[in-house]
């Protein structure tokens, strides 16, 4: 998981492989890193008889020693290999060269959620119906767990003709792991290996076989098989399945224990285009950077252009604002919300007070008398002691007490067990602002209950201010009905979108809080060494776990719409999601407990059953990509590296990326400077749009609600009638503002009716 410490995947990685990583940065040092060399093939000298032979020659010509690790042909025209930076440098200054990318580590950012999301009765009406079998969803992640039951293909049909994937063999992987719903593995892993040194086979596959869990769960959270009688020791018990259980599923394993390289990962992307998957789910990200240097924008691009729907994970950077990675308009990408299900626990004090909180400890239950409560700070000689870091307690202050320690830093499973391990009887995780209510439970090592922040500063209060404070924990089991739900979860990464701030993102929310799915049989459920516990499923938080549920339902679309694009198939998740509970109020945002925004939802929570029938969509074509490029003012350099064809933008035409036709509308308006400089003018500008018909024959009128009456908005024309299936009509609208100080937000929202159908277009306006 990624950017932050908040959830124990990417921290596991970090912790649990320090010391290679350690090796890889002394090895950097000595000698080389990986670089992307981007070559502009289109310009290939004619003395070349192939691309291969000329990628060889400009690389020879800067190293003998150098060889390529991988040639790619979709995300690049190019190869990736390892040079010293002077190498680079002199390499990027050759004829024929585009660009030479540094390589960059990304990291990884989970059986309700079906009926949550309104599937329980409308997926058997797809199944009977639909192409659903013919759909296959590419998994970009730490490979899977071939033998889980997710992956039974019973029932399933004979794998489409047009797939050129490969069950790739390694350690604990051989043809016979894939089958008729697991159709390809494939695994990566050549850069990793290039940065950390060979993989040492006896702690990790060099194969598409998952050690980690974070692989299993996103791939059968896409398109995992029914499992009946599922559960994580008895939570969350019923049936699993994916979004969409009829679809086939491919591995492209490009995350290994240390992390994800993009060497490996626009390989993995590149494979996936060339096999013949239609939907792209990747739960990776790094950081937002310009999309022609973003090896993901990039690939996905690529992807797009061959007609696969990339879905990816807005990040867990939340809830600070502008925490989004993945932002490129032709990806969707996707925030995360909780559901309707919690798992309560409790804590008594000596005072009587009890607070409610959540956990999946499933173990000796905690003994039925209270125990003396320390504040993990009080007893520790760390200063940092307060989180619980490994080695950090003090054995004779913590044996027999339940100890409080402080969410954030390391892994939530790690400080319950450095708390057991130092001969505590229990935990208390608590929530400091950075989290606010926001609990996600976990599968602890002994009795543990996390705490919202409220709770657990009414705690600290008692434990500090009290003589010989005590505590009990008791656990709830599984609570389902939960209310509000869903809310945005706190870590789930927040526009605005810094890098296209006319573009909205995230574009739209999906469960992610406490999801329960496929899990590997390598590690236990807190991923710990220290774990010995084995589990088929699991439950964890993520906008890791929001992603693939996009993922199966956009191959749901697909399976029922086989013929429309990647746009417009975001288009119909996003146009019919919704963001109100059913009482008429806005989804409220956890970190806050206040209604949530377009910034943090974008366009709303995914509704799949009416994403299947949305009336209009608001589709692109790749050369609507480009002309975005053109009114991002790229050189045709620049849109070589990030489209990877010649396109010369037409000086005549007035290119803006206000016109790029989006299901939402984000716009930034300028504010007047103060001391008289500015101009204090109302500012407008227009934004246009066209809907194409993929409904039945009919007339749409617009409304528009708004909650911004400094922004005047004004749609033209007001009615669209369609007399044919994709039938395209266009509109404008007019935003006209009067200035408000910088940093002010505003909200709108726009909606074509037909009666039938409502096309919703979130708009948000922000004062730069
Ligand atoms: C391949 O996998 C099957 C099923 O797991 C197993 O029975 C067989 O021994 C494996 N073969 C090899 C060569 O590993
Ligand atoms: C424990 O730590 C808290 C917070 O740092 C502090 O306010 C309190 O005085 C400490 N208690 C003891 C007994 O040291």
């Amino acid at each position: 998981m990624m950017l932050n410490f908040k959830f124990f995947h990417v921290v596991l990685l970090m912790l649990l492989f320090f010391g290679k990583y350690a090796m890889g940065e002394k090895e950097i040092q000595h000698s080389k890193r990986t670089y992307i060399v981007h070559m502009d093939k289109s310009n290939m000298p004619a003395s070349f008889e192939n691309h291969l032979n000329w990628y060889d020659s400009s690389l020879k010509s800067v190293s003998d020693s150098a060889e390529m690790l991988y040639t790619y042909k979709h995300v690049a025209h190019g190869f990736s290999t390892r040079l010293t930076a002077q190498e680079a440098d002199f390499l990027a200054k050759q004829p024929g060269i585009l660009f030479v990318m540094p390589e960059v580590k990304y990291e990884l950012h989970t059986t309700r959620t079906p009926e949550f999301l309104g599937l329980g009765r409308a997926n058997t009406i797809l199944v009977a119906s639909d192409k659903q079998s013919d759909v296959i969803i590419g998994v970009l992640d730490t490979g899977v767990w071939p033998e889980h039951k997710s992956f039974d293909d019973t029932g399933l049909g004979r794998i489409p003709s047009r797939w050129k994937g490969q069950c790739e063999t390694g350690n604990n992987f051989n043809s016979s792991s894939c089958n008729r719903k697991l159709i390809g593995a494939r695994f990566f892993s050549k850069g990793y290996e290039a940065a950390f040194g060979p993989i040492d086979e006896k702690t990790e596959s060099k194969s598409p076989r998952d050690d980690d869990g974070h692989g299993t769960h996103t791939s059968t959270t896409a398109g995992g098989s029914v499992v009946s009688g599922a559960s994580l020791f008895g939570f969350a018990s019923g049936t699993a399945r994916g979004m969409a259980p009829r679809a086939r599923v491919a591995t492209y394993k490009v995350c290994f224990l240390g992390g994800c390289f993009t060497s490996d990962i626009a390989a993995g992307i590149d494979r996936a285009i060339d096999d013949g998957v239609d939907v792209l789910s990747m739960s990776i990200g790094g950081g937002s950077m310009d999309y022609y240097r973003d090896i993901v924008a990039i690939g996905a691009f690529t992807a797009t252009a061959h007609g696969i729907l990339v879905s990816t994970s807005a990040g867990n950077g939340g809830p600070s604002q502008g925490s989004l990675s993945n932002a490129a308009p032709w990806i969707t990408t996707v925030g995360a919300g909780t559901i309707d299900r919690d798992f309560p626990a409790y804590t008594s004090i000596g005072n009587g007070n009890r607070y409610s909180g959540v956990s999946l400890y499933n173990g000796k239950p905690f003994p039925d008398s209270p125990f003396p409560i320390v504040y993990a700070g009080n007893v520790s000689d760390s200063s940092s002691g307060y989180l619980c870091i490994s080695g950090s307690l003090n054995r004779r202050k913590v044996a027999g007490k339940i100890v409080i320690c402080d969410r954030g830093g390391n892994p939530r499973v790690e400080k319950g067990w450095v708390v057991k391990d130092a001969g505590g009887i229990g935990m208390i995780l608590a929530n400091n602002e950075d989290y606010g209510e926001e609990l996600v439970a976990d599968a602890h090592l002994l009795p543990a209950v996390a705490l919202g922040q409220k709770a657990s500063d009414a705690l600290k209060k008692y434990a500090f201010s009290t003589p010989n404070p005590t505590a009990k924990i008791t656990f709830g089991g599984t609570q389902l009905g939960v209310q509000p739900s869903p809310v945005v979860a706190a870590f789930s990464s927040r526009g605005p979108n810094e890098l296209t701030p006319q573009i909205l993102k995230p574009d739209l929310i999906a469960p992610g809080v406490n999801i329960l799915a496929g899990w590997t049989g390598a590690v236990g459920p807190t991923g710990l060494d220290s774990d010995p516990r084995r589990v088929s499923f699991n439950i964890i938080s993520g906008t890791s776990m929001s992603c693939p549920h996009v993922s199966g339902l956009a191959a749901l679309i697909k399976g029922a719409h086989p013929d429309w694009s990647p746009a417009a198939i975001k288009s119909a998740l996003m146009t019919t999601a919704y963001k109100t509970y059913k009482n008429g109020q806005t989804i409220l945002d956890i970190a806050t407990g206040r209604p949530a925004t377009p910034f943090d939802y974008g366009a709303g929570h995914v509704d799949p059953v009416a994403a299947l029938d949305p009336g209009l969509v608001y589709d692109a074509s790749i050369d609507d990509y480009l002309s975005f490029f053109c009114a991002l003012k790229y050189t045709p350099a620049q849109i070589k590296l990030a489209a990877r064809r010649d396109f010369k933008c037409d000086p005549k035409k007035a290119y803006r990326v206000e016109d790029f036709n989006y299901p939402s509308f984000a716009v930034p308006l300028e504010t007047a400077s103060g001391f008289g400089g500015g101009s204090r003018a109302p500012v407008t500008v227009k934004y246009s749009r066209t809907v194409t018909n993929v409904g039945t024959a009919g007339t749409y009128k617009v409304s528009v609600s708004s909650q911004s009456p400094s922004v005047k908005i004004v749609v033209e024309p007001q009615i669209l009638s369609f007399s044919q299936l994709y039938e395209k009509k266009s509109y404008t609208v007019t935003f006209t503002s009067a200035s408000q100080p910088s940093g002010t937000t505003g909200f709108a929202h726009l909606e074509w009716s037909d009666g039938k159908h409502t096309v919703a277009s979130p708009i948000a306006f922000s004062w730069i």
